[in-house]
């Protein structure tokens, strides 16, 4: 009888470490669902980021040779910027590197002001975040001052290049110029709208995963103090559920991160254009993930366990009532 006591004690905290994994995983998905969905709530957990500190600016490594010829015209600042870069290398072949460097990065630092842009712009699974670099776009281990967010939406779709082309509108040059004069195809859109249909469905596999993780919570409180197998296999349904919703969302996240970076810099690095992958969100994201599956495996085994000693229970009631 003892012995049958002790094991229902060890059997109640064995779902301590699960109940612990289970509240991880529910924090970590709801920071994956919110980052980013305020101006400077958790602006680092992005899924992309743009750095549009350059845009507008050719190469200033091109090779070709200086065409003097070439005049720019009052409408097309990326000519004339062309322009100037040109310029810019012939001046410089005949000096120092560490000089190169330095009009570089002036040119880097000012241009997204001229243009009447922000220096980058990043997305979230909910909205779009924007602002200038701190202290300037080409510092080193520079920070990101966030100037405004879109809206909130359920499902957002990333769509980079309305707002700049809403800014240009706005800004300094505004009716002399527009985003397709500063080499931005339509490519970029358009491939970014493909891949905004997959992005989709992940807010809803989000709220899943973290639903059933919620769920969870409270039936393994409960199983904490009505041991019983109908819990185990409840419980262990629900972190099954919860592990598919946070990892197939998680799964879909990193393959869009992977693409849509891919797609702009292809695209946009010879304009001034460069996207990064935001590492920060795959790490909370993964975590949740990583959480759930601990916590599925646990649930099987307390499952089997539970089987067992349910066997075992029986087996000795038959025996001592033979014996009575
Ligand atoms: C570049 O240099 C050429 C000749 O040196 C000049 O005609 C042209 O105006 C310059 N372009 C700019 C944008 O300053
Ligand atoms: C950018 O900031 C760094 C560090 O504050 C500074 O050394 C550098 O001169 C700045 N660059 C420009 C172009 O202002
Ligand atoms: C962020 O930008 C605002 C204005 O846009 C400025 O006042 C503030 O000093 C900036 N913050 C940092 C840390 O540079
Ligand atoms: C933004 O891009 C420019 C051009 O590649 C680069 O020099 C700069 O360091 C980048 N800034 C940040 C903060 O990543
Ligand atoms: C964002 O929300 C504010 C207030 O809720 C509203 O006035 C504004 O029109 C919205 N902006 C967009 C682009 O929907
Ligand atoms: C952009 O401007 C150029 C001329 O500067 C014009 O030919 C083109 O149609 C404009 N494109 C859009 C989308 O307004």
């Amino acid at each position: 009888m003892l012995e049958r006591k002790l094991k229902d004690v060890t059997m109640r905290f064995s779902v301590i470490a699960p109940l612990l994994f289970t509240v991880g995983a529910f924090v970590l998905g709801m920071l994956a669902l919110f980052a980013g969905s305020k101006a400077g709530f958790m602006e680092d957990y992005d899924i992309v980021t743009l750095n549009t500190s350059t845009l507008g600016y050719a190469s200033v490594d091109d090779p070709s040779p200086t065409s003097s010829g070439a005049a720019p015209s009052a409408t097309s600042f990326g000519s004339w910027l062309k322009g100037t870069a040109k310029n810019v290398t012939s001046q410089v072949k005949e000096e120092i590197e560490e000089e190169f460097d330095e009009i570089r990065n002036d040119i880097a630092d000012k241009l997204a002001d001229k243009l009447g842009i922000q220096q980058w712009y990043s997305f979230h699974l909910m909205d779009m975040c924007m602002g200038m670099f701190s202290p300037n776009a080409t510092a080193h281990g520079a920070t990101k001052n966030v100037s405004q967010c879109t809206n909130r939406t359920a499902m957002y779709h990333f769509d980079p290049t309305s707002q700049l082309q809403q800014e240009l509108d706005e800004g300094p040059l505004a009716g002399k110029i527009n985003l397709s004069d500063l080499g931005y195809t339509d490519d970029i859109q358009d491939g970014i709208d493909g891949l905004n249909a997959s992005i989709g469905a992940t807010f809803i596999l989000y709220c899943i995963g973290i639903g059933a993780a919620g769920v969870l919570i409270l039936t393994t409180l409960a199983a904490i103090f009505l041991t019983g197998r109908l819990f185990s296999i409840v419980n262990f349904f629900l972190a099954v559920l919860s592990f598919l919703g946070l990892g197939i969302a998680s799964a879909i996240v990193t393959a869009f991160m992977i693409k849509i970076t891919k797609l702009i810099n292809d695209h946009g690095n010879d304009i001034g254009i460069y996207a990064y992958r935001g590492k920060k969100y795959l790490a909370i994201t993964w975590a949740a993930t990583g959480a759930m599956l601990f916590t599925s495996l646990v649930w099987v085994v307390l499952f089997c366990l539970g089987r067992q000693q349910a066997k075992k229970q029986l087996a000795e009631e038959k025996a001592e009532a033979v014996q009575g």
